[in-house]
């Protein structure tokens, strides 16, 4: 039998229209806020390009944007807390307002490490935006100032969100079969 990667999604959490309303009304509240700042939006690879995408075109104010690459998870589905640049930024940040675009927190171990580093390199000021949240599993004091939707504490892939690289081209968020990765 052909195989299809909607065969390992257990269930849908967020169809692709759900996830585009969500990432409009942000884009508003954004724009809003940053009506006459400096604003720089910067993604975490790779998780995030997806949703970086649709938010800046959902932005209506002018901005730039960077990227910007850790590790924290390998290929594995627990975060293992070291986290380590593997990309970094090619804009200083200096008199910018800058805004961390984030597809999922999780523990918040690599957000609050970011957090930390980038906020040393004296922006005007630093916000986090997350699509996602899973506030059961947060072990470092992180909140998002701006958060799409909150799911339950499983597995999630699609939308930018991978599992070993792959479902990240998924059109939707959806719950991963445990038996994919191994789990219960
Ligand atoms: P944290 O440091 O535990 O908050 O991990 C954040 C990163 O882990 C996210 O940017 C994702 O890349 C990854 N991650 C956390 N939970 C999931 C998930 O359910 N599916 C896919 N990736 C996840
Ligand atoms: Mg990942």
């Amino acid at each position: 039998m052909e195989y299809k990667m909607e065969n390992d999604i257990r269930e849908i959490l967020f169809t692709e229209e759900e996830i585009r309303q969500i990432v409009q009304d942000m884009g508003a509240k954004i724009s809003r806020d940053y009506e006459g700042k400096n604003l720089l939006m910067v993604s975490v690879l790779k998780g995030s390009v997806v949703f970086m995408a649709d938010l800046m075109r959902a932005v209506t104010v002018p901005c730039r944007i960077d990227f910007m690459s850790v590790s924290s998870y390998g290929s594995g589905v627990k975060t293992s807390g070291v986290v380590k640049i593997i990309k970094d930024l090619d804009i200083p940040l200096s008199g910018y307002d800058v805004l961390i675009v984030e597809d999922i927190l999780d523990s918040g171990m690599t957000l609050s490490y970011l957090l930390e580093i980038l906020k040393s390199r004296g922006p005007r000021s630093i916000r986090l935006c997350t699509l996602f949240d899973k506030p059961d599993r947060r072990k470092a004091d992180v909140t998002a100032d701006y958060t799409g939707a909150v799911v339950p504490d499983e597995f999630v892939v699609g939308y930018g969100l991978d599992y070993d690289e792959k479902y990240r081209n998924l059109p939707y968020l959806g719950i991963l079969k445990p038996e994919v990765y191994g789990g219960k």
